[in-house]
């Protein structure tokens, strides 16, 4: 029989693309999605899967929608995606980031424990947990890195407290009573699907319309900041694995290699031939009150364990990203129709907020 999955957050980047992974594995798969005035499908319907999906409302701060969402799929397996997951906004939103990233996380478990403890069960935790490290500790030292699965949190933003607060919760129901509950501690994966407040979608997003004249400049806020870029679809296959382990267990999911957000900048104007200097400004509203300065993770336990390793380094993700935007837009100007976010999203310059930086 087929195996059943549940994803929670499955309109989001990752949701979408396990959704797609799962499907091709032959597993029934069901997913969260919550109420919003207009709905969000478009990457499901991007990836060509929105009629596969079996799609249900929960919400992550209501624990008898993740109760329902429990029964009505019957899984085999749990993965709980779902988050408040841009850094940022934690910032201005600490209190419901605190409940969907974190207390959700216990609902869920709950949820699981109450109706069938055997459920499997795997939580997204983040590298954004390791939090101020200085750039320092990441670089070479005869070629060891700093963070693996041993490694100290110390979380620089609401988003990263509450997404420690989970991971405590994951592994407290895995040694109490017993639960198959892993956990991915994922760096930063991004994708031609990622959200467009994430530095690097906003990025090749504006090298996109820079190049077909369609906007002149980019803001940016801390280009100093330091991060392991991978990519997306090879995340998902990770947390996969990880719920296949005869034990479940904690892995670094990651490149080992870092870049900073100025070089992915300058890699994605190049690849439109553009100087990032001439159309790049720094705009104090992006910084934020504490930043996350630099991350680089050591996921050799994935690769020993799992068999894991990733194959889209830096300049191919930024080039796959570039080129989908760019291509994305330039449709538009052929007045082709098609699911995409970029349309409907604001211009940051007309966002305030109190904890942005003036
Ligand atoms: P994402 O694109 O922001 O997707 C988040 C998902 O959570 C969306 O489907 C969103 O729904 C849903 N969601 C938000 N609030 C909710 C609520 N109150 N109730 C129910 N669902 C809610 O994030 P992602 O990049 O796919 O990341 C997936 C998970 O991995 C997150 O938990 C994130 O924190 C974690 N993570 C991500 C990375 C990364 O680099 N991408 C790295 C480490 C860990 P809407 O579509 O309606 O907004
Ligand atoms: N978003 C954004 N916008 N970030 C900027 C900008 C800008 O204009 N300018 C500089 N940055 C810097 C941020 O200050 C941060 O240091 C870095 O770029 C990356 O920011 P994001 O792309 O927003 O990602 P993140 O690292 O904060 O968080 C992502 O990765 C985490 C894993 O480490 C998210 O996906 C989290 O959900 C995830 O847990």
């Amino acid at each position: 029989m087929a195996k059943r999955a549940l994803i929670t957050g499955v309109t989001g980047q990752d949701g979408a693309y396990l959704a797609d992974l799962l499907l091709k594995k032959g597993y029934t798969v069901y997913g969260t999605f919550r109420r919003l005035s207009t709905p969000n499908f478009w990457r499901l319907q991007y990836l060509g899967i929105f009629d596969k999906v079996r799609l249900m409302p929960a919400d992550m701060n209501d624990m008898s929608s993740l109760t329902e969402a429990i029964h009505v799929a019957n899984p085999d397996e749990v993965y709980n995606l779902a988050a408040q997951s841009f850094v940022a906004a934690s910032f201005e939103q600490p209190i419901s980031t605190g409940t969907i990233s974190g207390l959700g996380v216990a609902m869920m478990l709950e949820a699981i424990r109450h109706t069938d403890p055997k459920i499997k069960f795997y939580q997204a935790s983040t590298s954004e947990m390791y939090g101020k490290i200085g750039l320092h500790s990441i670089k070479e030292k005869k070629g060891r890195v700093l963070l693996n699965e041993k490694s100290n949190f110390s979380p620089t933003s609401p988003y990263a407290a509450a997404k420690v607060y989970a991971y405590w919760t994951t592994k407290i129901y895995r040694e109490a009573y017993d639960m198959f509950a892993c956990q991915g501690i994922l760096f930063n994966h991004e994708s031609p699907i990622r959200g467009l407040e994430f530095v690097t979608r906003k990025i090749s997003n504006a090298v996109a319309k820079i190049h077909l004249g369609i906007e002149k400049e980019l803001r940016l806020g801390n280009t100093k900041a330091v991060r392991d870029w991978g990519y997306a679809p090879e995340y998902v296959e990770a947390m996969w694995r990880m719920m296949q382990y005869k034990e479940p267990e904690d892995f670094v999911v990651a490149t080992d290699r870092f870049h900073s957000v100025a070089q992915f900048a300058e890699a994605a104007f190049d690849s439109m031939d553009m100087d990032w200097k001439k159309y790049t400004k720094t705009d104090k509203k992006f910084f934020r009150p504490i930043d996350t300065d630099a991350l680089r993770g050591d996921y050799s336990k994935a690769k020993k364990l799992l068999k894991w390793k990733p194959n889209v380094q830096f300049e191919k993700l930024v080039e796959i990203m570039v080129r989908e935007d760019v291509k994305r837009w330039q449709n538009v100007l052929d007045g082709k129709v098609f699911p995409w976010d970029a349309p409907n999203y604001p211009t940051e310059a007309s966002i305030i907020t109190r904890s942005m930086k003036q």
